[in-house]
This record gives C-alpha cells, structure tokens and sequence, in this order.
C-alpha cells in the first residue's frame, strides 16, 4: 500500500481525511461519487482525448503536494485534501474571538455555514460547465493542457465542498451534495445559484478574463473562509488556495499573451487595429475586460450587508489577511465608508458600521489585487513602444447588484443618462460584432509547439516542460 505522507491514494476516494476509519462516510461519498463522475461525463469537457499531462493533488506538505503525469481526464483521481491541522488555532474575529477553533459545527450556525458552503460549492461545478466546449478550439496544447488542469481542479473543489456536507451536515447536507449536480449553468429550470456562474465561456479571450477577474473572486470568497472558526472548513480552503494560484495564472499570463501578441501585430503592421492581421484590437481586448470585470464586481454583493456582518460576529467568515489587519477583529464600534448614490444621481460615499460593510471591504482588496494585472499588461504595450493603455472602468460601470445598479456610469466614472448610456455602451462593451469576430479567430490548434494568431507562446512550459512539449494526446 503506498501511502504518501498521511495520504493514502490507494483508496478509491484519495483523502487525508482518514476516510477508512469512518465507514457510513466513507459509504456515502462512495455513493456520490459514480453520482459526481456522471455529471462529469455529461457536463465536463467535451473534447475527446487519449490523456492529458495534469496535475494531481496527492497530499498537502511542504515538500511537493502534486504530481505530473499524463492521465486519461475522465479517471482523473478526484481526492479529498484539508490543509494540516494546527492543534493551537484559535478563532481571530468576532464573538467568539480568541475561543478554540471549531471542530465540529455549533448548533447555533449550523444553517448559515452550510448555506455558506452550498454558495461556494456551487460556483466550482458551474464553471467547468461554462467551460466545457473551450477545448474545440484550444490555441495550443500548452493551452489546452491548461483548460483541463483548471476543470480537473475546480472538479476536486467540488469534492472539497461535498465532502464538509456529507461529514457535518447530515442528511440535510446529502441532499444539498445531490443538489449541487442538478444545478447546471445556464439552465431555465434550475440554474447556478450566482449570476456570473450562468454566463457563458464562448471563446479563450472571455476563459483568461473570467480566469483573471471571476477566478480571482472566487480567491478572495476562499480567503474569507479560510479564516472561519469552522476549522475543517478553514483547512480546505487553504489547500484550494494553492490550487487556485494556478488558476489566476492561467488568467494572468494568458491575458499577458494576449496584449504581447496584439502590440507585436499592431507594431509590425503600423496600425492601431490588429484585427486584420489575424489579433484582437486592443479596444476589444478593453471592452472584453470591462464586461468581466464589472460582473466579477457584481459577485462581492451589495455594498452593506447585515447577512455578512452576522457571519463576522459570529465567526464563520472573516476578513481577506484577517490577522495582518490593526484593529480589534471585532468591528463593533468602528465606521466605515461605502459607495451610494445621492438624490440627484450623483456618486458619492456614506459612513456606515465597519461590520456593515464587509462587501465593500472585500472588493476593496480585489479591486487592488485587479490593478496588479492592469499594470503588467501596460508595461508590455510600454515595452513595445507603444502609446495605448488598458484600465479598469470605474467601479460602478455596468453593475446590477448594489448602489449602483440604478445608475448609468461610463468607465470613466462619469454619470449618464439612459440615452447617454444607450449611445455609448457599444463603445464599452463587446458588441454582436466583436464577439463574431473574436469567434472567428477560435480555431483550434492542436501541433505541437504551435500557436494560434492572437497569442503569444508563453515565457516557459508547466512543470518545466517546453512549449512544445506533447501536453495533450488526442483521439
Ligand atoms: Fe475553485
Ligand atoms: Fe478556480
């Protein structure tokens, strides 16, 4: 029996959870699981492939959690991993500041945290759904290889979440794992639980942005729940976390790919357009950004929330950096400043209870996180002497949750009317035509070490394989 560390991956559901020592759990899971593998099959990546060099998660120490392999995707060994427990931890924020973490779930909280994880297991299914034609028209293998890395992944954060249901929530918690299968994205009937997660992937410009901005949420969504009180909830997103920082660089160097190739076309050719020459225009690689930045804005929820100052106090979901922050993790005194709009229309800012204001906080932090990105894709066109930049519109830009929602507001923060609005948003947003000839451009790519038109190859190869490493074997 090879045993890795504490993880035994000999099991049929690989965990580090010690699932052997509990039976009517470890049954339960194994009944869900040709359950999850049918969803799979139906719902997951619709390339066929012979296999794909992945990543798996094997454990979660300090020396090496993954191994590389090539493996056939639809046998990809889905695991259950919680970060290593700190026997010491205490809650950092709210009531119950300072009280041993929690290792089982308190009475009093029971609905909201499984609420709390119902929410975010559904957002991980969701996107392998919205995802699951992308690799029809892959620019690369390398690419490619990625796509499915990302689906495997958000595959496994589905298990994380199923797996705090079936341990702590009882029946009521089977049920919401069941659920989480029959929700699909975009369905009439039963859709996913957040709007973003029903929108979908088309084509690879919108897969980098919604890697780079709507992945990046779901970052910050785990960096608030790694700080609960519920330790095992805790301890699984910090370990989804790690996997997550792939997921963001995928978006990230992607988007750098993207800029690069368009700045080398539109130096070469002595244009501002880079559209006939086989690249996207960079005001479309804008308008792609404005859409998925402003619907990625829209997931923080609205400005205040009672809801989420309540998980504060009460210690089920902290803050992002909960224990780099200088205050008195309680919040119950202090005041904080929000976005509203006043009477005439005008944007302006209120002070409410800091506790209040939790939402606002967040999308603060991810607000700043999303400027790093906008700053390297600048410093490229820099570098390739060229004058254009890209920015991030105004935070109240195409929004539908919050304050904001009531108003028409260019990306430059400016206030419109409806007929202002209905004039510009063309300008903004992509329109039927960008969106036809972005599609025009997905064809796919699948020799090795070659590259689609509108992308550059990247810097280096996953694992330090080169680029044009075989990735991917099709059928
Ligand atoms: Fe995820
Ligand atoms: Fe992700």
């Amino acid at each position: 029996m090879i045993v890795v560390g504490t993880a035994d991956y000999t099991e049929r559901i690989p965990n580090n959870v010690d699932l052997a020592d509990d039976r009517r759990l470890q049954r339960a899971l194994e009944s869900w699981q040709p359950k999850f593998h049918t969803w799979w099959a139906e719902m997951g990546p619709e390339l066929p492939t012979e296999d794909v060099y992945l990543r798996t998660a094997v454990n979660v120490g300090r020396d090496g959690w993954a191994h590389f392999d090539h493996v056939v995707v639809n046998e990809y060994r889905w695991g259950i991993f919680l970060a290593d427990r700190k026997d010491d931890r205490s809650i950092a924020f709210g009531e119950h500041k300072g009280e041993p973490a929690w290792q089982k779930v308190p009475g009093e909280y029971r609905s909201d945290l499984q609420r709390l994880i119902v929410v975010q297991g559904d957002t991980e299914p969701a996107s392998v759904e919205q995802q699951r034609r992308l690799g029809y028209t892959a620019p690369s293998l390398y690419d490619l290889r990625n796509l499915f890395q990302v689906n495997v992944e958000e595959g496994r954060h589905l298990w994380a979440m199923v797996y705090l249901l079936h341990a702590y929530f009882g029946r009521e918690g089977r049920e919401e794992a069941e659920a989480l299968l029959q929700r699909n994205s975009g369905s009439e009937d039963s859709p996913r639980i957040l709007g973003a997660f029903n929108e979908e992937t088309p084509d690879w410009l919108s897969f980098f942005m919604f890697t780079y901005f709507t992945d990046r949420d779901g970052k910050y969504q785990l960096g608030t729940l790694k700080e609960s009180g519920f330790d095992p909830l805790s301890r699984t997103c910090e370990f989804m976390l790690k996997e997550e920082s792939h997921h963001m660089f995928v978006g990230t160097t992607g988007i750098d790919r993207v800029v690069e190739r368009t700045a080398q076309l539109m130096v070469e050719h002595d244009t501002d357009d880079a559209g006939p020459h086989g690249g996207f225009p960079l005001q479309v690689i804008q308008k792609y950004l404005n859409f998925h930045y402003s619907v990625s804005l829209d997931l923080f929820g609205g400005e205040t929330s009672t809801n989420v100052a309540n998980y504060y106090s009460a210690g089920l979901k902290g803050r992002w950096a909960e224990e780099r922050r200088r205050d008195d993790h309680r919040l119950t005194d202090d005041g904080a400043w929000v976005d509203a709009v006043d009477e005439d229309g005008h944007l302006t800012q209120v002070e409410v209870l800091a506790l209040t204001a939790l939402n606002t906080d967040l999308r603060r932090e991810y607000i700043a996180d999303c400027e790093t990105g906008v700053k390297r894709w600048n410093r490229i066109l820099e570098s390739a002497g060229l004058p254009h930049r890209l920015y991030l519109p105004h935070r109240a830009f195409n929004r539908k949750v919050g304050v904001f929602a009531g108003v028409n507001v260019a990306p430059d923060g400016q206030v419109l009317s409806e007929e202002e609005w209905e004039r510009g948003k063309n300008a903004w947003l992509p329109t039927d035509a960008n969106k036809a000839h972005v599609s025009s451009l997905m064809r796919p790519v699948y020799e090795r070490g070659k590259i689609a038109s509108w992308l550059a190859p990247p810097r280096n190869g996953i694992n330090g394989k080169p680029f044009d490493y075989e990735y991917v074997h099709l059928t």
